[in-house]
């Protein structure tokens, strides 16, 4: 009998040892929730895609952002979803649209205490659904969009947002949004930058969420699942057009990009945990193929692990709170 050398499992003997020697671990400091508001409704929805998460009204939004900061959630972003959508998304640059109605509410209610963040895109607040104005072809205008979004970024701004999501895969779009917030004065107003984000089905209950409109897809400016390389392009023009945060999106597909991402820039890297990953581990454990909490935490973990040093996820407050009460976060 010869001993084996080296016994890994020694350090799995005890809950303790493995306590110890664990190498990431979360915190509810590092988890973003992401919430929906919808102009006038008068009781939050729940959404049967995405069990738990609710379209909120303007004051169960405020009620839910108060819990998820005080379970030491570190972060906010808000999607809002209008009464009224036009071709250009007027309710998105709006002061009284919906989002940034909500986001000053936020602003008042938690702004001290949370970093608070708005989706910037349009396909919310446009009839046909695209995230970017359309040309006369049908084709997503990618130069109008700018003007849109340099828009709404002043709208998000004044309204109280720390930070401004770019989300509409548009080219330049940090340049443009940084230009215009420098110009007008929003020096402090950061710039999350969706940075490398694919053309997802795992986007699918999003949808639902936010009442989408949108007919066909958005493979002309979204990126295609197939792309590596793709990202670290789209991620190093985003951080030279001065990007002060990068997220890749979706996130347990792409941990490969996740990775290389993190790799290469100096900048914080987020991951989103899009609406269908809640979505197929909420449907799997709810028919008790998989142990849910167990399922979330892992999750969690390998989004970590691959690098993103903060997570968007809808379990954020849930997350918060379970860690909250080990006394680990
Ligand atoms: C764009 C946006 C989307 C999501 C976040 N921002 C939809 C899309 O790009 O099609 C998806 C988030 C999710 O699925 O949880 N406004």
């Amino acid at each position: 009998m010869t001993y084996p050398v080296a016994r890994p499992r020694r350090l799995r003997r005890t809950p303790a040892l493995r306590r110890l020697v664990a190498e990431t671990r979360l915190h509810a400091a590092d988890l973003v929730l992401p919430m929906f508001v919808k102009d006038e409704l008068t009781e939050p929805v729940p959404l049967t895609s995405m069990p738990g998460v609710l379209q909120h009204t303007r004051d169960s939004l405020r009620r839910a952002a108060a819990e998820a900061v005080a379970a030491g959630v570190g972060g906010l972003m808000v999607f809002g979803i209008p009464a009224r959508r036009d071709a250009v998304g007027t309710a998105a640059t709006d002061p009284d649209g919906i989002l940034n109605v909500a986001l000053a509410d936020l602003a008042a209610e938690v702004g001290g205490d949370t970093v608070l963040m708005a989706d910037l895109c349009l396909d919310e607040f446009t009839d046909h659904g695209h995230c970017g104005v359309l040309a006369a072809d049908g084709s997503v205008d990618n130069d109008a969009t700018l003007l849109r979004y340099r828009d709404m970024a002043l709208a998000q701004a004044a309204a109280g947002a720390d930070l401004v999501g770019t989300s509409g895969m548009m080219d330049g779009q940090v340049a443009a949004v940084r230009d215009a917030l420098d110009g007008a004065g929003h020096l402090d107003t950061g710039v999350f930058a969706y940075a490398a984000k694919y053309a997802s089905a795992f986007y699918g209950p999003f949808r639902e969420a936010v009442d989408s409109a949108l007919q066909g897809d958005r493979r002309t400016y979204q990126q295609d699942p197939a792309n590596r390389r793709e990202s670290a392009r789209e991620v190093a023009l985003d951080v030279a057009e001065g990007a002060d945060l990068v997220m890749v999106k979706p996130a347990m597909s792409y941990l490969d990009v996740l990775s290389d991402t993190v790799a290469a820039v100096d900048v914080p890297v987020a991951a989103y945990q899009v609406s269908g990953e809640y979505a197929m581990i909420s449907a799997a454990a709810e028919r008790g193929w998989i142990d849910r909490d167990r399922a979330i935490t892992e999750s969690l973990l390998g989004i970590r692990r691959a690098g993103a040093q903060i997570v968007l996820t809808y379990w954020a407050t849930e997350v918060a709170t379970r860690l909250q009460a080990e006394g680990a976060a």
